[in-house]
């Protein structure tokens, strides 16, 4: 019995905002973003919430599937609209998948993953859960942020890198495929508080705390380092599971967090770079989005053919890190 990606979704909002025209409002320029991140683009939404990008790619990604055999949403994010009800619970409605259980889950830019990881457990060993005959026979895991909407905009450094969109993968229980092979987790702490972001809530009468705002903070050197590493930890540990070697991985599907970080990740693997999709050109860093959203660019292209090894990784805030590797 595997757990098989049978549809892929995306959906990026409307507005692009070049690094020229980013350098209208911070001390920036095209040439040093190209350089430092290979970032060319991004696309801020502007009316689209985080539900209407994660509604529209799960659309996409559902087509020509029973709405009826989806027993099972999860929605990977850091920027939902709400803090209740969760985008799951809101996608399931906006959808239309009534035999759904749905709930949300926050693993920072490794979130997509994390979602595969706890879909195909619960796929295969829930019976509590999914109501209607199918079961859990189906699943919908979405990474969907509007991350501009907690970007500094004020530190170059970091708003650069980051846009908005949603990725969604429809999986399936299928007894005469292999699909999802293995799936390796990890967390370390993060003791340098190398990224955060804080929630914003309201001040109860009965003492005061400092609610000011603070945006997504990150220190870009320490994270770079971490990034590579744990790439390389999660993609070779996802592999050894599976009695693979990453000679036998036709594509490798990155976070897209920056270029340089895929370019030296490609190089601690020893694996060509033609290899990896890079989409990060287009659309920046997604948050838990990327990874599916680059899972879609890359069958976009034609090249995946069925039977082909894929490994995805991400990594992000907590910190924290997935791999996963998964037969087309
Ligand atoms: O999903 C996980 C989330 N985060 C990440 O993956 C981020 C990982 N880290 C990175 O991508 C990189 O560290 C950054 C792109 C954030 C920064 O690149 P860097 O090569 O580490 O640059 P830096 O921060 O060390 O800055 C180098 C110089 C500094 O100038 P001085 O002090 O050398 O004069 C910065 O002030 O570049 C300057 N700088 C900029 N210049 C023009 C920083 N940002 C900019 C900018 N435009 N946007």
């Amino acid at each position: 019995m595997g757990i098989k990606i049978i549809g892929v979704g995306k959906s990026l909002p409307e507005r692009i905002v070049t690094n020229d025209e980013l350098s209208q409002y911070i001390d920036t320029n095209n040439e040093w973003i190209m350089e430092r991140t290979g970032i060319a683009q991004r696309h801020v939404a502007t009316t689209e919430s985080s539900l209407d990008m994660a509604a529209a790619a799960a659309e996409e990604a559902l087509q020509g599937v029973d709405k009826e055999s989806v027993g099972l949403v999860i929605v990977a994010t850091i920027t939902p609209d709400h803090v209740t009800p969760a985008m799951a619970a809101e996608v399931k409605m906006a959808v239309g998948l009534p035999n759904a259980v749905a709930f949300d889950i926050n693993a920072a830019c490794s979130g997509f993953i994390y979602g595969l990881w706890l879909a195909e457990s619960l796929m295969k060993t829930s019976t509590g859960a999914g109501s209607g005959e199918h079961g859990m026979k189906r699943a919908l895991i979405i990474g969907s942020e509007r991350l501009t909407r907690v970007t500094n905009w004020v530190d170059r450094g970091t708003c650069i890198l980051f846009g908005d969109g949603a990725g969604a993968a429809v999986l399936e229980n299928d007894p005469n495929e292999r699909g999802i092979l293995s799936t390796y987790i990890q967390n370390y702490d993060d003791v340098h508080d190398v990224i955060h972001c804080k929630a914003n809530y309201i001040n109860p009468p009965f003492w005061e705390d400092d609610l000011t705002p603070i945006p997504l903070y990150l220190r870009g050197r320490e994270v770079f380092k971490f990034a590579v590493n744990s790439i390389n930890e999660v993609t070779t540990g996802a592999l050894v599971k599976v009695g693979l070697t990453l000679d036998d991985v036709d594509w490798f599907v990155p976070h897209q967090a920056n270029g340089r970080i895929i370019s030296a990740a490609a190089k601690k693997l020893g694996q060509p770079l033609e290899k990896f999709q890079i989409s990060i050109d287009k659309s920046g860093n997604v948050s838990s989005a990327t990874v599916p959203m680059a899972l879609y660019d890359l069958k976009q292209t034609g090249k995946l053919k069925k039977g082909d090894i894929i490994a995805a990784m991400g990594f992000g805030g907590g910190l924290c890190a997935a791999g996963a590797v998964i037969e087309w």
